[in-house]
């Protein structure tokens, strides 16, 4: 299906006298063997008026018109993105590129690395051809990333991420002169906008494997850059392992974003959070994940009642529990909070508001008050069925209330 729609827009681009490319990514992974369903066109002509004229056809749709002459198509579920080949000049480090229209020639040679920078011709007169100006198949053949130019890191200093991202995913190597411009550039990071930053980051928590390319970065100099000073932990592969264990129900990446700023301060991370435009979701579970850290010796105490761990920790993220229960030292908090998130949370009384009204109990606080009552005997075994919580809910209106006060969170 994919082919056949690779297919309608070459010939219709032929009939427009414009020249379509496979390019990128999904070129590297061809001649690597790895599958990739990421399909990049370049046109040398005009890819938003192809990829109109393809939607008037009837065999795709066309989902976005994007800035910069590109746009995307879709087709069953394959997504195709078109994008018309162009020139790039960097007005200043870190600054977005200035566009202009240019040959499959200038849109190789804008790009970050020789492996990505080949094209697959698809025109009638050249189809399969492949265009390989800066050497990438032989890098390919040696696993080395090479920059196309010795500014390249200058001009976008995401290459940097996008550099690590792709030596760890692959297991190649930079190439020697590479290697030292990108230690040479590190600086240029900070002429980066924090979404930029983000961006990378995310798509380098998004890997299979990322504690990889985590572990080389903190080693490179790179985090420390990036405001993440403490370093990260010995145990970033067990931990991030132990993220990936399919019973944790905190998303990835934000629970990968918990553990690595786990070792932080407070103040660290609201730096972080606003150097690097952090959305509220996993801003507000990096800073429950500290906050809960800081508490910690209070799930520490011996003896405590279901309910207390409970009340403790009914507040928290389920991403800030579970960072805290893989990155904790301490085996009685881990244990406490493996308790919750195994048993306690999901924990529920037989009887709710409608059933008390029926018991006589009229909405308000005290139905609140004996509501959660409830919840804490259930939790604590003290009440196991529905009848003896009836007979609770009973004698607690009757004012025989001993239940124990709720610990509250510090
Ligand atoms: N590119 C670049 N510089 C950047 C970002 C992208 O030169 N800062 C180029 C690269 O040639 C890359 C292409 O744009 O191959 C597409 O970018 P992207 O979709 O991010 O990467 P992919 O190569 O598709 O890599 P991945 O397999 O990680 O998706």
């Amino acid at each position: 299906m994919l082919l056949e729609l690779v297919a309608d827009i070459s010939t219709l681009a032929a009939g427009r006298s414009e020249r379509v490319y496979l390019v990128g990514g999904v070129v590297r992974d061809l001649l690597l063997g790895y599958p990739n369903l990421d399909i990049d066109l370049v046109v040398e002509g005009d890819a938003v008026g192809l990829a109109r004229g393809l939607a008037g056809t009837g065999k795709a749709k066309l989902l976005a018109r994007h800035h910069f002459g590109t746009a995307t198509l879709k087709h069953g579920e394959f997504t195709v993105d078109m994008a018309t080949a162009r020139k790039e000049t960097y007005a200043r480090p870190g600054a977005l590129p200035e566009v202009a229209p240019g040959t499959i020639r200038d849109d190789l040679a804008r790009r970050d690395f020789s492996i990505n920078a080949m094209a697959v011709a698809l025109s009638p007169d050249d189809h399969g051809e492949l265009i390989d100006l800066h050497g990438g198949r032989a890098d390919l053949e040696q696993r080395l990333i090479r920059v196309l130019h010795p500014g390249s890191f200058r001009d976008d200093a995401t290459r940097i991420l996008r550099g690590v991202r792709y030596e760890q995913r692959l297991g190649f190597e930079f190439e020697v002169q590479t290697a030292g411009l990108l230690r040479r550039d590190i600086p240029m990071l900070d002429t980066i906008s924090g979404d930029r930053i983000r961006n990378e980051l995310e798509l380098i928590l998004d890997e299979k494997e990322p504690e990889y390319a985590i572990r080389r970065l903190d080693d490179l100099g790179v985090l420390p850059r990036l405001g993440l000073t403490t370093g990260v932990s010995d145990d970033i592969h067990e931990m991030f392992r132990e993220a990936r264990n399919p019973s944790r129900t905190g998303k990835l990446p934000t629970l990968y974003f918990c553990l690595l700023m786990y070792p932080t301060t407070v103040d660290e991370l609201e730096v972080f959070i606003t150097r690097f435009n952090m959305p509220s979701g996993p801003s507000r579970a990096m800073r429950d994940t500290l906050h809960l850290k800081n508490s910690l010796h209070l799930l520490q105490r011996p003896s405590l009642k279901p309910s207390q761990v409970y009340g403790l920790l009914q507040e928290y993220v389920a991403p800030a529990i579970e960072a805290n229960a893989i990155a904790s030292e301490s085996t009685a908090a881990r244990g406490n909070l493996e308790l919750f998130l195994t048993e306690l949370r999901h924990v529920k009384s037989s009887l709710n508001g409608e059933d008390l009204q029926k018991l006589g109990i009229p909405p308000g606080p005290e139905m609140g008050r004996i509501l959660r009552a409830l919840h804490r005997a259930r939790l604590d075994g003290e009440v196991v069925n529905r009848i003896d919580e009836e007979r609770l809910a009973c004698s607690l209106l009757a004012g025989n209330d001993n239940a124990e006060p709720q610990p509250q969170r510090e």
